[in-house]
């Protein structure tokens, strides 16, 4: 089957960033927000993430306009029903997830693929939830999706590999480069990160240096282009627990425990750059 239209539930961080690389590739893009202020304010950051890329020269008018016309933000779940692909970016819960799978399940056209951009649970979850587990696999886009290459295409034990291959072909058309990954917790990506991520707290929690230093140490020894309270940041506080402690769930490795600290960040409300608090300050 060939994926035109694509279903994106959430518009969150990842619900919007996946949003513009789709509509940029040429997909026809329907995303379901729960509330319609959220919805508006999808609009709004697509229409300015795109207004950049003219600025840069990256894009022309015509291209934007384009790209734009091709998404439609709804808060009514039932605009999906026709999708060739749907892509779930809600937070990162299992029951969450599950239900929605569900309610996905009954709801969109039988031969269509039901994806989920999820960080670490267990994708065949998702997928016996639903009458169609050999339809359902992870597509794990990368944040900021517009910027990131990376694609893990996560195989449950349930998918075909007609759907692994349509979930290929689609991450392909969207720019990016595909690896396969097992249902293991973290799939490639996040179960080497965190481990890295949580001891940068731990550092912190423990005194043994600043928050200045131990980003400094990491972007100046290693290179990396952010250190890993600003990384932390990006990709939001209640959302780094959450894979945390599906991480520890899974290993039992205390590597994977979430430190203190980032929890009672998260009970203070200090989630990063989309509360405009983490780590570090962050004015919109
Ligand atoms: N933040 C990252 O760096 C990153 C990277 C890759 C993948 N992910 C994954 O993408 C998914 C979304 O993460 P995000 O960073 O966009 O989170 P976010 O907090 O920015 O957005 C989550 C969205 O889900 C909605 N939501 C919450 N509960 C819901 C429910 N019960 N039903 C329907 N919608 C609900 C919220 O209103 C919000 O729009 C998660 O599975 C996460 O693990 C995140």
């Amino acid at each position: 089957m060939t994926v035109q239209r694509v279903g994106i539930v959430g518009s969150g961080i990842m619900g919007a960033g996946v949003a513009e690389v789709a509509s940029r590739a040429g997909f026809d893009v329907v995303v379901r927000s729960r509330r319609a202020e959220t919805a508006g304010d999808l609009q709004n950051r697509l229409e300015k993430s795109l207004g950049r890329q003219v600025e840069k020269g990256t894009l022309d008018d015509d291209e934007r306009d384009a790209a734009l016309a091709r998404v439609v933000v709804t808060t009514d779940l039932d605009a999906l029903a026709d999708c060739d692909l749907v892509l779930e970016s809600i937070v990162e819960d299992l029951t969450a997830k599950q239900m929605l799978f569900g309610q996905l399940d009954r709801l969109v056209q039988r031969q269509a693929i039901l994806a989920s951009n999820t960080s670490t649970l267990p994708v065949v979850e998702l997928a016996v939830a639903t009458e169609r587990p050999d339809r359902v696999c992870g597509i794990h886009f990368f944040n900021p999706a517009p910027a990131m290459s990376l694609v893990e295409l996560i195989r449950p034990l349930t998918a075909s590999d007609e759907t692994m291959a349509e979930a290929r072909a689609f991450a392909e058309r969207c720019g990016k480069d595909p690896v396969e990954v097992a249902d293991r917790a973290g799939f490639i990506v996040n179960a080497l990160l965190f481990p890295y991520l949580n001891n940068a707290v731990r550092l912190l929690e423990n005194g043994i240096a600043s928050r200045d230093d131990i980003d400094t140490a990491m972007r100046g020894g290693c290179n990396f282009p952010m250190g890993p309270l600003a990384l932390l940041d990006l990709v939001g506080l209640d959302t780094s627990v959450a894979i945390l402690d599906a991480l520890y769930e899974e290993y039992r490795d205390q590597n994977y425990a979430p430190v203190p600290l980032l929890r009672r960040m998260v009970a203070a409300g200090r989630l990063g750059r989309k509360t405009g608090a983490g780590f570090y300050d962050h004015p919109r």
